[in-house]
């Protein structure tokens, strides 16, 4: 195992995994796929989601982590589940689907940063994007991505990137605030408000279910778990450490995230009179750009904004690689940088289709989000919740430093709401998924 590295400081973890949490999932995926759930009632229940079934997964996985000191797939053999390697070569093949898309999506943010520079986009945000999200461009752009990824895995810089994390964090939230507090200046603030965070309660009542699956796709997919990105992390973790906490820090710093950014993109909607259910895959990005035209100082701010949510885009994308290369390594024995170099290619033709056509995109995003996540999440809570359930709350007690009921109450919502829930989401979006497929590919 020469290649662990443990993190230099105990923030450098919570910076770390908070930095995979943090992406494009908050600023980009968030909006618009709440914009297309119907807004504030879809924003209920996925808050829900999140602290109730994703959190206690993201647990899992830290557990398994902790205990193991492994990464994804040499991890359920070291607490003697081999058989439960399953969880990690699902979580790879999803990671690399997810990253496949995600590179494409990372591509538009850099030409998004050129676009600031250059005012490319003032001449109008729609026609940009346009541009932006399809053709060769946004393949070469794809490529530009992963291999700043790859090159952050392959030379080493991580240390970098965890410095670079703790200035990160704030950079965004400072300027997210200031974007939002402008975006509440906007003439349709009140109506974008209205949109986004005053649920209907007969909506919600009636729509409850119909919001369950595309909130738990993203509850996953914005704390990064069901993939084994937190086995990887939590591996590095001492023993005196409150996972709860942590795992709350991470959840709260991540949904503080994508809740701002609902406030910046849903006011500039309505001031640009989108409707919400309009925008679509490039509702933010559109939104966003027509706001830098608008406002004073626009392209410095938006060249701002841009290079950090490359960077935010980076950290994801890195800790997606690292369960790849991991399980590479594992199951071929090649070198790291063979093995590097070979995902990264792999990576990259998968995700070619996606790079043309939005509909590929689409598609791709529909099955690593809405099942193959899911999938991941529902395995652990089940091996969580009822095949690892005394060790597990043996590993999850240390450190703790809370009541003894604790432990108990985590495996038994993993037992029943989290298998329930997931379970019959998952059967949803099954069925979805095959819908989507039939609709935008045949
Ligand atoms: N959580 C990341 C985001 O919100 O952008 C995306 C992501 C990272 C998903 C790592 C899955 C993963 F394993």
């Amino acid at each position: 195992m020469g290649s662990r590295e443990t993190w230099a400081t105990r923030l450098g973890f919570i910076l770390a995994a908070i930095g995979s949490a943090v992406g494009l999932g908050n600023i980009w995926r968030f909006p618009f796929i709440t914009a297309e759930s119907g807004g504030a009632a879809f924003l209920v229940v996925y808050l829900l989601l999140v602290a109730f079934i994703g959190l206690p997964v993201m647990l899992v996985e830290f557990v398994i982590g902790r205990e193991s000191k492994q990464n994804v797939v040499d991890a359920f053999p070291a607490i003697g589940y081999g058989n439960w390697k399953a969880i990690g070569v699902i979580g790879s093949i999803t990671g690399f689907i997810i990253l496949s898309y995600y590179s494409v999506v990372g591509g538009w943010v850099i030409q998004y940063i050129l676009g600031s520079i250059t005012g490319a986009y003032t001449g109008g945000a729609e026609a940009y994007f346009g541009q932006v999200s399809s053709g060769l461009n946004t393949a070469g752009f794809d490529l530009l991505f992963i291999l700043l990824v790859a090159g952050v895995v392959g030379f080493g810089v991580r240390d970098g990137l965890e410095r670079a994390a703790k200035l990160l964090v704030p950079s965004v939230v400072g300027l997210m605030l200031f974007l939002a507090v402008y975006a509440a200046t906007l003439p349709g603030a009140a109506e974008g408000y209205a949109y986004y965070l005053s649920p209907n309660l007969a909506t919600l009542r009636s729509d409850a279910l119909a919001i369950l699956p595309a909130a738990a796709g993203q509850a996953f997919f914005t704390l990064s778990t069901g993939v084994g990105v937190m086995i990887t992390y939590g591996s590095y973790l001492d023993e005196d450490r409150s996972l709860l906490r942590d795992g709350f820090v991470i959840m709260l710093a991540d949904t503080c995230i994508a809740v701002l950014a609902g406030l910046i993109v849903f006011p500039v909607f309505f001031a640009q009179g989108i409707a919400p259910g309009d925008g679509g895959i490039g509702a933010t990005f559109v939104s966003l750009a027509g706001a830098f035209t608008t406002l004073p100082g626009g392209r410095l701010i938006g060249t701002v904004f841009f290079v950090i949510l490359l960077l935010a885009a980076l950290t994801s994308a890195f800790s997606i690689l690292e369960v790849i290369v991991s399980f590479i390594i594992d199951t071929t024995g090649i070198e790291r940088s063979a093995a590097t170099a070979g995902s990264v290619a792999g990576i990259f033709v998968v995700g070619l289709p996606t790079a043309f056509d939005l509909k590929y995109l689409t598609v791709y995003d529909a099955i690593a989000n809405n099942v193959l996540l899911l999938l991941g999440g529902l395995l652990l809570a089940l091996f969580g919740g009822w095949v690892y359930a005394t060790d597990a709350v043996t590993e999850f007690s240390k450190g703790l430093n809370a009541p003894q009921f604790v432990p108990k109450l985590w495996i038994w919502v993993l037992r029943v709401p989290v298998v329930v829930v997931l379970s019959y989401v998952l059967y949803q979006n099954i069925a979805d998924v095959i819908q989507t497929i039939q609709t935008s590919l045949l």
